[in-house]
């Protein structure tokens, strides 16, 4: 089976040799081919160039894409879609003057979600993550890494871990699983916290791990949540697993989670809207991937992570959603771009560069998802026609995408 679109306005993110991911200056390049032709085989790119060396190719099925742009899809390297229920009468509360920290000192937020997780059914909890996963494929997402974080216990974490399997194995995207072991101390550590990082370390994580549930860990390295010393030993556990961090850092304090992660080698640290210049020298020379999460800067109100000053110390920066009940209800990865765009000051190809082949360099996934490469996967977006690439950032929240590709079938 082949598809051939053509007649393609401006075709993103073209690349001749297997680049995984993008730094500093080069984050600005954006690679492009104008009136070009993109053919796929089964699901695969097989080839790509201008229309004029397009004329004896023949398709089982072509596409005409005049006026359009086309592109790779976005790759979401940060979400917790499995969750149950929402949190609308926080998000009314805050609007009422509450603080998302004020909510959580009074037993709300992320335990609020954990009662209702823990409450509903394995398969309810995958019926409504099924949902939320369609719905950002058909907004552009073709790769996408999932957390558990709203069990707190052994067994409702073990769970969410089958639950993202499951979509693993439904849905045609690659689906990335991440113990997020600690995210919250559940109610009944509240003044124990040692003994549930003891469940964390002595049965959480190598269960998780034997059982092959997941690929990553994670730790909500947080004032009032765990500090370096809980997650140096959650890391130092799931290393004997090799478990691999991706950790949240740096969200509303700063004090040493970024050192901390690139000393155990993390694929990313994400979150950083407060950033300070160690946390930049610790990124220098490593392999970590910063992680920023405009939508969750948006919805709480809170500052944005400094893109501009990442991406000038000549670092590469992920782009991601974070998709949740309680900081980002919406994976909409358009948005994310667009606001980096306007609240980060990332140009448009620097910010398709972190939504695309850098989110999947945060994802392990770089060498097969992320651009438009010869050998890489047919995940692709085509958009309505429109004037060029700079309005999918610029016509914020409007929904540019016409059509999605996964695998080399209409999604
Ligand atoms: O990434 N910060 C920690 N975890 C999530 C939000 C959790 C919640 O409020 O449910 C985040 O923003
Ligand atoms: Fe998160």
């Amino acid at each position: 089976m082949t598809l051939l679109i053509k007649n393609i306005k401006e075709l993103l993110q073209v690349r001749d040799t297997n680049v995984t991911i993008v730094k500093g200056e080069d984050m600005k390049v954006l690679p492009i081919l104008k009136n070009a032709y993109l053919l796929i085989e089964h699901d695969t790119i097989v080839e790509f160039g201008p229309m004029e060396e397009c004329l004896n190719i023949e398709a089982d099925k072509t596409i005409d894409a005049t006026g359009k742009v086309v592109l790779p899809t976005w790759c979401d390297s940060h979400t917790h879609i499995v969750y149950a229920g929402d949190r609308t009468q926080e998000f009314v509360d805050r609007i009422n003057g509450l603080s998302y920290e004020d909510i959580a000192n009074r037993g709300g937020g992320i335990l609020n979600s954990a009662e209702q997780l823990q409450n509903t059914s394995e398969d309810e909890l995958y019926n409504q993550a099924s949902k939320r996963l369609t719905e950002v494929i058909k907004l552009g997402t073709g790769a996408i890494e999932i957390k558990s974080g709203y069990g707190l216990t052994v067994e409702a974490e073990l769970k969410m871990l089958r639950v993202i399997k499951r979509l693993k194995h439904d849905f045609p995207i690659p689906v990335k699983p991440t113990l997020l072991a600690a995210h919250a101390i559940p109610k009944a550590y509240k003044d124990n916290k040692k003994a549930f990082i003891d469940i964390v370390v002595n049965e959480l994580i190598p269960k998780a791990a034997e059982a092959h549930l997941a690929e990553y860990i994670d730790v909500f390295c947080e004032k009032g949540y765990f500090d370096l010393e809980d997650t140096q030993r959650i890391l130092e556990a799931a290393k004997a697993h090799r478990l691999i961090p991706k950790i949240h850092v740096n969200q509303f304090n700063a004090f040493g989670g970024v050192a901390l992660g690139v000393e155990y080698d993390a694929l990313s640290v994400d979150h950083l809207e407060e950033l300070n210049p160690e946390d930049i020298s610790a990124l220098q020379g490593s392999n970590t991937m910063p992680v920023a999460l405009p939508s969750c800067s948006y919805f709480l109100s809170i500052p944005y992570t400094p893109g501009r000053a990442i991406i000038d110390a000549g670092l590469p920066l992920a782009l991601a959603t974070d998709y949740n009940p309680g900081s980002t209800p919406s994976g909409n990865m358009n948005f994310v771009v667009s606001s980096a765009c306007i609240k980060m000051k990332l140009t448009p190809e620097e910010a398709i560069n972190a939504a695309t082949i850098n989110g999947a360099y945060a994802m392990g996934l770089s060498n097969r998802y992320g651009s438009i490469c010869r050998g890489k996967k047919a995940n692709i977006i085509i958009t309505k026609a429109i004037p060029g690439y700079y309005h999918l950032p610029y016509a914020f929240g409007n929904n540019l995408i016409e059509t999605v590709i996964i695998n080399g079938d209409v999604f």
